[in-house]
């Protein structure tokens, strides 16, 4: 599978979201847009009525990120306002499997999220059933955070399963991705990239694009789908 380079738009410029996002237009794959509600997170971003005004704005797929509480009640409504993706957190649902099955229903694809503290294990029979697992490389409720390089153990997890499973699924890392930290994360057996400082931040946001993809696509399966551990696998 080729990357998935995905712009979180939490380090645009919030008093010009349509322009940020058609400044990668023909560069990024998906839109990464990070919902917050200031209770599963203490953060406080964007909603439904950002969204439905932005997916106007432009024709790059949104891949909603829910941070929030009770996903069972609000995601849907994402999944009608058009966005490619929505991906709602483990921690805030009782029944992800359910959840799944309605946002396909309303014709999205399904993520499931796994936040720092919590192990993957437990819903690794549920990728079947899901379209994308976001694996958080941080903390989830800010951008500008440290990448922390012990929790891609979950990354190799998920990959190995979906290997031997034969599942398309879509591993996504989230968190600190950037020219010196996506390497590992591909080969760790991710697929998908969001990327909010290290794209937004830069000069050129295209450019910053351009680079992380080549660097992801360099290491995609050199190690993640045989489940061997490293660079030095490679040779
Ligand atoms: C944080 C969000 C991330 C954030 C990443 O909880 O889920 O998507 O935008 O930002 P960077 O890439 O700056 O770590
Ligand atoms: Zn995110």
């Amino acid at each position: 599978m080729e990357p998935i380079i995905a712009p979180s738009i939490l380090a645009s410029d919030f008093s010009r979201l349509g322009e940020e996002v058609r400044a990668v237009e023909g560069a990024a794959d998906w839109v990464h847009v990070d919902v917050m509600d200031n209770h599963f997170v203490p953060n406080l971003t964007l909603g439904l009525p950002v969204v439905t005004s932005l997916r106007k704005a432009t024709t790059i797929p949104f891949d909603v990120h829910l941070m929030i509480n009770d996903p069972q009640r609000w995601a849907p409504a994402y999944a009608e306002a058009g966005a490619y993706n929505v991906t709602f957190h483990a921690e805030a649902c009782d029944d992800p499997v359910a959840l799944a099955k309605n946002l396909r229903a309303a014709g999205a694809k399904a993520g499931l999220a796994i936040d720092r503290d919590t192990p993957v294990e437990p819903y690794l029979e549920l990728l079947p059933y899901l379209d994308t697992i976001l694996i958080m490389t941080i903390k989830a409720g800010f951008g500008g955070q440290a990448f922390m390089p012990e929790l891609l153990g979950k990354v190799r997890d998920v990959r190995r399963r979906a290997d031997v499973n034969n599942l398309q699924i879509r591993i996504e890392v989230d968190g600190g991705i950037a020219a010196d930290t996506i390497e590992q994360a591909a080969e760790a057996g991710a697929d998908a990239f969001v990327a909010g400082t290290a794209v937004y931040g830069a000069a050129d946001p295209v450019e910053a694009i351009a680079k992380l993809r080549a660097l992801a696509a360099g290491r995609m399966g050199a190690a993640g789908s045989t489940g061997a551990a490293g660079p030095m696998g490679l040779a």
